[in-house]
């Protein structure tokens, strides 16, 4: 089996509500080994974004600890190196307004410490098909050249990980299809993991290993 990549032991999270703690996540762990595809389904408002933004460092549990492989520097918590070690996708994209196609995905590096990368950026677009739209801005854009380029931006500095919360769920029948046969597709050809947040069973059931996040806790589905 390969290298664990993603690690979190023991994750607990609950928000205050007028009516108390809401307790979202128990009691969660999770493996992920490096190159392996995975998915989370559960209903609506069963934790699945706040499970992915503690995974990616976004946010902090209330208990338990997430790990992130990061080469050299070994294992570190994920909210300590932002940009670096995991690349997200989110279901409204996420652009900057106000950057064209090609800034919005250097823009990732330049937080990362890595400089401009232009030519970098640019040859990423090419890879995801919107070679002939790095200077559109993105309200010149589809909602799948804007995913597109969601994914050129969570590539850009060589993730292990890739976490991609619900990256269809604005997207019509046909581009949805087109952007996760994309998303297999670059997660394999990077070898970046992939935790895949998705209402679609049929989605689902393309990744290696399917759980559900279910009264706060992840199970195999
Ligand atoms: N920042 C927050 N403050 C208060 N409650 C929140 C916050 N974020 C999420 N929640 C609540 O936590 C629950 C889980 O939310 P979320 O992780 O977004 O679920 P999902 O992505 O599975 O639909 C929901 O009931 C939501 O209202
Ligand atoms: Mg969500």
């Amino acid at each position: 089996m390969s290298e664990i990549v993603l690690q979190a032991k023991g994750l607990k999270k609950s928000f205050k509500s007028p009516a108390g703690p809401l307790a979202v996540l128990r009691r969660v762990d999770l493996e992920v080994r490096a190159g392996e595809s995975l998915s989370i389904r559960g209903s609506s408002g069963s934790g699945k974004t706040t499970l992915l933004q503690l995974l990616g460092g976004l946010d902090i549990p209330d208990a338990g600890e997430v790990r992130l492989q990061l080469g050299s520097r070994g294992f570190v918590a994920p909210h300590r190196c932002l940009g670096q070690g995991v690349g997200f996708v989110f279901q409204n994209y996420q652009l900057m307004a106000e950057l064209n196609a090609w800034e919005n995905v250097a823009l990732a590096a330049e937080i990362a410490g890595r400089g401009r990368s232009e030519k970098e950026a640019q040859e990423l677009l090419t890879l995801v098909g919107l070679g002939h739209r790095i200077h559109h801005m993105p309200a010149q854009l589809s909602g799948g050249e804007s995913q597109r380029v969601a994914i050129a931006r969570a590539l850009i500095n060589q993730p292990a990980v890739i976490l991609a919360d619900e990256p269809t769920g604005n997207l019509d029948e046909t581009t949805g299809q087109e952007i996760m046969k994309l998303l297999l597709e670059v997660v394999a050809q990077r070898q970046a993991a992939l935790v895949l947040v998705t209402h679609s069973k049929e989605f689902a059931e393309r990744t290696q290993r399917r759980l559900l996040l279910s009264g706060g806790v992840l199970s195999p589905a």
